[in-house]
């Protein structure tokens, strides 16, 4: 395969061996409307060590953090996440180089939306860190529920977790990290578990009082990062070059093992097929809500610190690796 960013050399993603795709996993069956455990995979099965740790990056981009700090662990397996399918593949040639001098067997790259894949494919309670750096910040009002952190989102990587697991969160971008504070802030309080049960989620231990699904804490630099960087992916490079600075945060998991109902996996697939075909779902949810919130914040913020002619940044340049 060949894509530019190969600069002319043929991207060789190794498939079956490093890089997956969905072609490669079955297809949700139809009975994730009442059972949301039907299309649960093993993804752990997919390392040579299944034993292992279990570690997710979402957004994965060109795999510099992955292949950095998976070569530091290698008693760690990591699945990179990546919906681009060039970065995708860039990022599992990268690891599939190293595998020929019998390094990185811990590392495979999916090339699929993260969001989904952890929803209807992830089993509860397998994995020990999933890691989101630099996430797309989809500074448009409209385009606010493209962001990856979401109430559900949150959710579903609560339900994922294992117990004290952790979800690390780092951003150049001041607007997508209020807006992650603003969730955040919902889910370290115990309104984060009606939201858990609201989506199908039943705890089976809800930790001390007054806690929340999750604590926040600080974000510890990995082995990985370089000694003046927080995380050490491409975008933090870049943004460093340019003199920006950085947010970062850990959700750490509260509670034990959760227990989906068919209840919410039915509610969604409702929406989801409404949605696809065109028409309205019938309530507007909180998380619409929510976007009107947002809307006012940002509009509200960009009235205070902006000149009347300022041009606010465009998503595009941002999104280019
Ligand atoms: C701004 S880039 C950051 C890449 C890398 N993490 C870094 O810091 O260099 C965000 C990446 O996340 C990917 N991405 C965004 N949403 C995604 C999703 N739902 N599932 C998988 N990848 C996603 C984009 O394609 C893009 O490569």
């Amino acid at each position: 395969m060949s894509f530019g960013l190969g600069h002319g050399r043929q991207l060789d993603p190794a498939m079956g061996v490093v890089g997956l795709s969905e072609a490669e996993m079955p297809a949700l069956p139809d009975a994730i409307a009442t059972d949301p455990k039907a299309g649960w995979l093993e993804p752990r099965e997919w390392f040579a060590d299944p034993s292992l740790p279990f570690e997710i990056e979402i957004g994965c981009g060109k795999g510099t953090f992955l292949v950095q700090q998976a070569m530091l662990q290698p008693d760690v397996n990591f699945l990179g996440i990546e919906w681009a399918r060039e970065f995708a593949w860039y990022a599992a040639d990268r690891v599939r180089r190293r595998r020929e001098r019998g390094l990185l067997n811990n590392v495979r790259v999916l090339n699929t939306d993260a969001t989904s894949f952890v929803r209807w494919r992830v089993p509860s309670g397998i994995v020990r860190v999933v890691h989101l750096y630099f996430s797309d910040p989809w500074p448009k009002t409209r385009h606010h529920k493209k962001r990856v952190v979401q109430d559900r989102f949150l959710g579903e990587v609560w339900r994922v977790l294992a117990p004290g697991g952790e979800l690390r969160v780092v951003t150049d971008h001041d607007d997508l990290w209020a807006w992650d504070q603003e969730h955040f802030a919902r889910w370290t309080c115990a309104q984060g578990w009606d939201l858990l049960r609201g989506y199908g989620v039943e705890p089976s231990d809800a930790g001390p009082d007054g806690s929340g699904p999750f604590v926040q804490g600080d974000f510890d630099r990995p082995e990985s990062a370089g000694a003046d960087e927080l995380v050490g992916t491409n975008f933090e490079r870049k943004f460093r070059r340019a003199g920006k600075g950085f947010h970062a945060g850990v959700l750490r998991k509260v509670g034990g093992w959760a227990r989906c109902t068919n209840r919410a996996a039915r509610v969604t697939l409702r929406r989801e097929r409404a949605a696809r075909w065109g028409a309205e779902p019938r309530s507007a949810c909180s998380r619409t809500r929510l976007c009107l919130v947002g809307a006012a914040r940002v509009t509200s913020r960009k009235e205070r610190a902006l000149p009347r002619n300022a041009k606010t940044r465009s998503a595009c340049s941002r999104t280019r690796l």
